[in-house]
C-alpha cells in the first residue's frame, strides 16, 4: 500500500512538472550547425574554440558573471585550453601566467598591515569575480543576479545548447519598436517587438500581423528563456510566443571580440566559442572520463568472452 501511494504521488508530480514546463514554453534549445565536437562516446572538445570562448568571456559575459569554480591555471592543465605538454605543471607556463596577469584582483589575503591590495592575478588564483558580492551584483543589474558561470552548463537543460541558443536568439536591435499610447489620460511609452516580423521563431511565428509584445522595463524577450509572455502579449493570448524575459540584455554584436587567430567574430561563432568554453569548464575532465569509460568496455568485452569459453570448458562433460 505505501509503495502504490508513493508511486501514486510520484506519478502525480512528474503529471503537474509536465503542465509546467508546457506553460512555460521556451522553445527547445538546439546546438549550432553541425552539432557540438564533444558529444557522443569518443566525442572531445574542440580547444581552438575553447581557447576563443574563454577570450569572449574574457572581454564580454565576465564584466557581469563570475565564474568562483575556475582558477587561472585550470586553462594550462591537460584537456584545458591553454595546455603545453612543455609545462605539466600550468603555474609554470608563461602564457597561463600572462592571462592570469591580465586580470587585476583583491589579493585573497592581507599585506603586512592588514590592507587587501589590487594586484595582477597568478595561475593560482581564482577567475577575477566582476562584484564584490551578490548585492552589488544585484544593485548593477537592475535587481537581477547574473548567475555564476562556472557549471552553468550543467545546471541548466540543454547545456552548451541552451547558452548556444539564449545568445543568439534575442531579437536583432532593429525589431524593437516604440509605442506611445494613451491611458487614464497619461501618454504611455513602451518598446514593443512585432512578432510577425521575428523569423527566428520559425512555425512559432504569428501568421498575421502585426502582432506585438510589449518589453517591460529593463528586461529583454528571449524565446529560449523560461517565462511566461501571455500578460505582455498584444495578439490571441493561445498563440502568446514562447519564451520570456531576462534582465540581460542581448550582449553579441558582430565584431564585438578580436579573435587573434583570424577567425570572423560572428554572434553564432561568439555563441559557439563561449558556450563550449562554459561547456569545457563544467566538465573539463571529459575526454580522460572518456578514455576510462572507453577501456573499461573494452575490458569488459574482452572478459565476457573469456567467462564464456570458460564456462563451455568447465562444464563441458556435464549433461544439460
Ligand atoms: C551587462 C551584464 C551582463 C553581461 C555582460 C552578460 N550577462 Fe548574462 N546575465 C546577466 C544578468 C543580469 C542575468 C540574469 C537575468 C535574469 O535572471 O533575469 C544573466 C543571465 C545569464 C544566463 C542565465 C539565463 C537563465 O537561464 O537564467 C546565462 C546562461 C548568461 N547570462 C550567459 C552570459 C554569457 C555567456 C555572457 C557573455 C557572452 C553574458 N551572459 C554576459 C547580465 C549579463
Amino acid at each position: 500500500m505505501k509503495t502504490f501511494r508513493i508511486l501514486a504521488i510520484s506519478l502525480a508530480g512528474l503529471a503537474f512538472a509536465g503542465i509546467a514546463q508546457a506553460a512555460g514554453g521556451a522553445k527547445h534549445p538546439h546546438a549550432p550547425e553541425g552539432g557540438w565536437p564533444f558529444e557522443g562516446a569518443t566525442g572531445e572538445y574542440d580547444l581552438a574554440s575553447v581557447q576563443r570562448g574563454y577570450a569572449v568571456y574574457k572581454q564580454v559575459c565576465s564584466s557581469c558573471h563570475s565564474m568562483k569554480l575556475m582558477s587561472y591555471r585550470n586553462l594550462g592543465e591537460k584537456g584545458g585550453p591553454f595546455y603545453d605538454p612543455a609545462y605539466p605543471n600550468p603555474n609554470d607556463n608563461p602564457f597561463v601566467k600572462a592571462l592570469a596577469a591580465d586580470n587585476e584582483i583583491v589579493s585573497p589575503t592581507p599585506n603586512d598591515i592588514g590592507e587587501f591590495e589590487m594586484r595582477p592575478a597568478s595561475p593560482a588564483d581564482r577567475f577575477r569575480s566582476p562584484f564584490a558580492n551578490d548585492a552589488a551584483a544585484r544593485a548593477a543589474n537592475g535587481g537581477a543576479l547574473p548567475p555564476d558561470l562556472s557549471v552553468i552548463t550543467k545546471a541548466r537543460p540543454g547545456g552548451a545548447s541552451y547558452v548556444y541558443s539564449l545568445l543568439t536568439g534575442y531579437p536583432d536591435f532593429e525589431m524593437y519598436e516604440d509605442r506611445v499610447t494613451e491611458a487614464n489620460g497619461e501618454t504611455v511609452y513602451q518598446t514593443v517587438i512585432d512578432m510577425a516580423k521575428f523569423d527566428k521563431l520559425g512555425a512559432d511565428k504569428p501568421q498575421h500581423g502585426p502582432a506585438y509584445l510589449i518589453q517591460p522595463a529593463a528586461q529583454y524577450y528571449n524565446p529560449y528563456m523560461a517565462g511566461d509572455t501571455k500578460p505582455n502579449y498584444l495578439g490571441d493570448p493561445r498563440h502568446a510566443p514562447p519564451g520570456g524575459f531576462l534582465a540581460m540584455a542581448p550582449q553579441l554584436v558582430p565584431d564585438r571580440v578580436e579573435y587573434t587567430d583570424g577567425t570572423p567574430a560572428t554572434v553564432e561563432q561568439m555563441a559557439h566559442d563561449v558556450a563550449q568554453f562554459l561547456a569545457w569548464a563544467g566538465d573539463p575532465k571529459l575526454k580522460a572520463r572518456k578514455e576510462t569509460g572507453l577501456a573499461t568496455m573494452v575490458y569488459l568485452g574482452i572478459l565476457t568472452i573469456l567467462l564464456w569459453f570458460s564456462y563451455k570448458r568447465i562444464w563441458r562433460k556435464v549433461e544439460h
